[in-house]
């Protein structure tokens, strides 16, 4: 709690909000063409096809620069973090103008992020912070600490904490190590439950209190599900309860749904939360086998980095104002997230929970649409 406090601090002071207003007139459009139209390419990396927000990000990106009239290398790299190397140096040697990069591992591009730098290259860390060098400018992502935040509050409002005398037993299961964002998720989750884990409110059966303990290996849902087999049948063979378990992402969620579904044998159903809104997770929001995703509008991520992307090409500096433009709310902050060598200016927009009673909320966005039957959801296009 006090860290959240602190956090929240932090950010009220560094941060302003961007409350921005309709920029869709068509003489804005026709500038963009004609700034586009001078033959740039930006390269876009990104970590895996095999998770759905992946290709909903590399589609939407696509579609945003290329309306523009940009030129677009995308590549996924199978979360293969050689292959990650191999294709942003490729884009280097093709010569694009501007890269963009969510890292499959944190640590291991900034060689190759050197040769960029001497080339002239900017480069844009999306979604997941590269660390360890000076050759990222600017970083756009969501508040991934806040992700976790939700989730614990999501847990202690529908077990209630502040009604009853009971106690409670929860599993946490996190994201791969590999990823800067994954240690924020676990943090923002288990800081803003301590309070109750310390004073015995809430009971972590397995042990495992560290991120270290909980990481998932390539965010995998086989891995989540054969580490939540083991959990369950190390601490929950004798019909204990297990009252909640927080994944960090969708893939995570569904490895420990099908684990509860087989091999717990509890009379309760555990509270199951996770994030990103995947199709398949949506639907068992809806069956009632998992509870909660985070959800993460990645076509305003697009929205706001192409934006960023534009002035960084005009050889202006990305502020507060010049976002102003955008209808997303997204919150300027200098000192939350620092890759070891300085703070990276980040542009950092806003997640929120989604249960069985805001599902509309998703279809609102224009992501989704309700199927045929009007029970289910699908990706709207
Ligand atoms: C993203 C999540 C995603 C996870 C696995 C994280 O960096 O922020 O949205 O679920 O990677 O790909």
């Amino acid at each position: 709690m006090k860290r959240l406090g602190t956090f929240l601090i932090a950010l009220t002071m560094t941060a302003s909000m961007v409350s921005c207003s309709s920029k869709s007139s068509s003489s804005t459009n026709e500038q963009d063409k004609e700034f586009y139209g001078r033959g740039r390419t930006v390269g876009i990396a990104l970590p895996a096809q095999n998770l759905e927000r992946w290709n909903r990000d590399g589609a939407f990106l696509k579609e945003q620069f290329e309306a523009v009239g940009c030129k677009v290398d995308l590549k996924y790299a199978d979360n293969d973090k050689d292959k990650q190397i191999e294709d942003v140096q490729s884009m280097i040697d093709e010569g694009v103008q501007l890269l963009l990069i969510a890292a499959v591992d944190k640590d291991n591009l900034s060689h190759t992020l050197n040769n960029a730098k001497e080339a002239g290259i900017p480069v844009v860390a999306y979604d997941r912070l590269i660390m360890n060098t000076d050759a990222v400018t600017y970083y756009v992502s969501f508040d991934n600490y806040m992700v976790g935040t939700i989730q614990g509050q999501y847990i202690e409002e529908k077990l209630k904490f502040n009604e009853t005398d009971n106690t409670y037993n929860i599993e946490f299961v996190g994201g791969d190590e590999l990823d800067n964002n994954a240690r924020f998720f676990f943090n923002g989750a288990y800081d803003y439950l301590s309070s109750y884990i310390n004073s015995g409110k809430l009971n972590i059966v397995s042990g495992k209190n560290t991120f270290e303990q909980v990481a998932t290996e390539e965010w995998s849902t086989d891995n989540a599900r054969n580490n939540m087999k083991q959990v369950l049948a190390d601490n929950y063979s004798d019909g204990k309860t297990l009252d909640a378990v927080i994944c960090a992402n969708d893939s995570t969620a569904l490895g420990v749904t099908e684990a509860v579904q087989s091999n717990y044998s509890g009379s309760n159903h555990p509270l199951i939360v996770g994030q990103d809104g995947d199709v398949e997770n949506l639907k068992n929001i809806v069956d009632g086998s998992q509870d909660m995703t985070v959800f993460k509008n990645v076509n305003d991520e697009a929205k706001v980095t192409l934006e960023i992307c534009k002035l960084i090409l005009s050889n202006e500096t990305p502020s507060v104002s010049l976002l102003e433009n955008l209808h997303v709310n997204v919150k300027y902050d200098t000192s939350s997230y620092n890759n070891g060598v300085k703070y990276i200016q980040s542009y950092l927009l806003a997640p929120y929970a989604v249960d069985k009673d805001n599902l509309q909320s998703l279809v609102d966005t224009g992501i989704y649409k309700w199927d045929s039957n009007n029970k289910y959801l699908e990706i709207a296009k």
